[in-house]
């Protein structure tokens, strides 16, 4: 994929609009607005995935419950138990979308994670939709982590609680200062007669760390004697790594998502919150309810986890990214490239190894060897992607890199030395002063994007 990969790209940051002097003004001004991100690089375009035999650093199918096999047996199980299924959901919950089945498996899910209650939606997004603009109440007050998911602050926009604080990025003090701020400047909130919901996610899904939920909770307990406080968690990333654990002053209203081999999303409380979001929420009352399809592969990929069967995948992530960390830090050239700011793993810098790892890992270059580094991995036979601006902020650019229990040592092996021969040749140049030598990887780029204009390609 990477070649057509890198020919799709520069085209995308083609500038169009000077040359839609004759076209309708409605679509030129759409264009010149897409110019703006053109002209940063940052145009982004959608790639169709091939067939490769490229090794797979970066699909979400971490446990690969998906391409295993056996979530699509349990979901052909499923269908074959249900012969009538309906292809569509032919209403919202509120009126033909609702049935025994979807409710049977809000159940076992709700079981499964401890909760009183579940509500499944089409989308993570979709629930965040509802959790913000429902639950909190007008004079509540919204506590954040600056951190938190994109549909967290778009759900936020419609939310009527109106007092919205952010704190450090899971930073109990600059939380516990907010929760002190609150109060002080909030009576209603002060005298108990309002709450304050803290937002964060148990895993960071761009930073790749993990919420110190404990200390939150306790900052929350020592500042809200009362119990005005509940947590929203986003465990969209965590699935088996963190469970809350209020125990009764704080609650948790989590929402989780991205289910290991099936999409949608389910929300996680008690009965009161369900009922709140059927009558209030928008985003479930004018939206088509779960379908079929969907509400099987959940099944089937809860079946799975119930069973234990996930356990050894679960198991297996963790030593292969432990291993990856190892093999990294002591190649020769990691300390040289890390020493200059070349090469840098943020979320482990400090951290212990031995502790809890996390299958997606930052692997960080200075934002003008972003895109070359992910390029040279993929011409080197591995799937990875550039994160670039906007999707990050800029300076934070970075190849991910997700580990999956399939992969194997040798791969990690492999890996780590094109990585190392990057750095290698990245520090060969800069100790060489030679300004003009272009690394293989751009010289590759460059002859590709070369040869794309000279066929006549826009
Ligand atoms: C942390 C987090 N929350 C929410 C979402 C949205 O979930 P969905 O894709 O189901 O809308 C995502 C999507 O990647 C996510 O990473």
């Amino acid at each position: 994929m990477s070649d057509s990969f890198i020919v799709e790209w520069a085209r995308a940051q083609q500038p169009k609009a000077p040359n839609m002097k004759n076209a309708s003004v409605f679509y030129r001004n759409l264009e010149e607005e897409l110019d703006v991100r053109r002209s940063q690089h940052g145009c982004i375009m959608l790639h169709t995935k091939e067939q490769t035999s490229m090794v797979d650093f970066s699909s979400t199918d971490i446990l690969g419950l998906s391409t295993s096999g056996s979530v699509r047996k349990g979901y052909l199980d499923e269908l074959a138990k249900h012969p009538d299924f309906k292809l569509s959901s032919h209403g919202s919950r509120l009126t033909d979308g609702n049935s025994r089945y979807l409710e049977g498996i809000e159940r076992e899910l709700a079981a499964f994670h401890g909760a009183e209650s579940g509500l499944i939606v089409n989308t993570g997004s979709l629930g965040n939709a509802a959790i913000f603009s429902v639950i909190p109440r007008p004079g509540d007050a919204i506590v954040y982590d600056e951190l938190i998911h994109a549909s967290m602050h778009d759900g936020m926009k419609d939310s009527l609680a109106l007092y919205r604080k952010t704190f450090r990025h899971n930073n109990a003090k600059s939380l516990y200062n907010v929760l002190v701020a609150v109060q002080e400047s909030q009576p209603q909130i002060r005298n108990s007669i309002q709450s304050v919901l803290v937002a964060v996610e148990s895993v960071y899904s761009m930073d790749r760390d993990i919420c110190p939920l404990q200390k939150l909770i306790k900052t929350a307990k020592e500042v809200f004697l009362e119990g005005n406080i509940q947590f929203i968690i986003n465990k969209t990333h965590s699935t088996g790594i963190i469970r809350p654990n209020g125990t009764g002053l704080v609650y948790a209203l989590g929402l989780e998502s991205k289910t290991l081999a099936a999409t949608g999303a389910v929300i996680l409380y008690n009965n009161t919150v369900r009922m709140m979001l059927i009558n209030y929420a928008r985003s479930i009352i004018f939206s088509v309810a779960p379908f079929f399809p969907m509400l099987a592969s959940i099944r089937a990929t809860y079946q799975l986890l119930r069973s234990g069967e996930a356990q050894e995948a679960q198991n297996r992530v963790q030593e292969i990214v432990k291993f990856f960390l190892e093999t990294i830090i002591s190649d020769p050239i990691w300390s040289k490239a890390s020493n200059t700011g070349l090469l840098r793993l943020p979320m482990y810098e400090d951290a212990d190894i031995q502790s809890v790892l996390i299958q997606i890992i930052q692997l960080r270059t200075r934002t003008k060897h972003n895109f070359y580094l992910a390029f040279h991995l993929q011409r080197a036979g591995f799937l990875v992607f550039p994160i670039s601006y906007p999707v990050v902020p800029k300076g934070t650019e970075h190849v991910r890199i997700i580990f999956h229990a399939s992969n194997m040592d040798t791969e990690v092996k492999v890996l780590v030395t094109a990585i190392a021969e990057w750095a290698q040749e990245i520090l060969e140049i800069k100790s060489s002063g030679d300004r003009q030598r272009v690394p293989a990887a751009a010289r590759h780029v460059y002859a590709l994007i070369a040869q794309a204009n000279l066929n006549g390609s826009e």
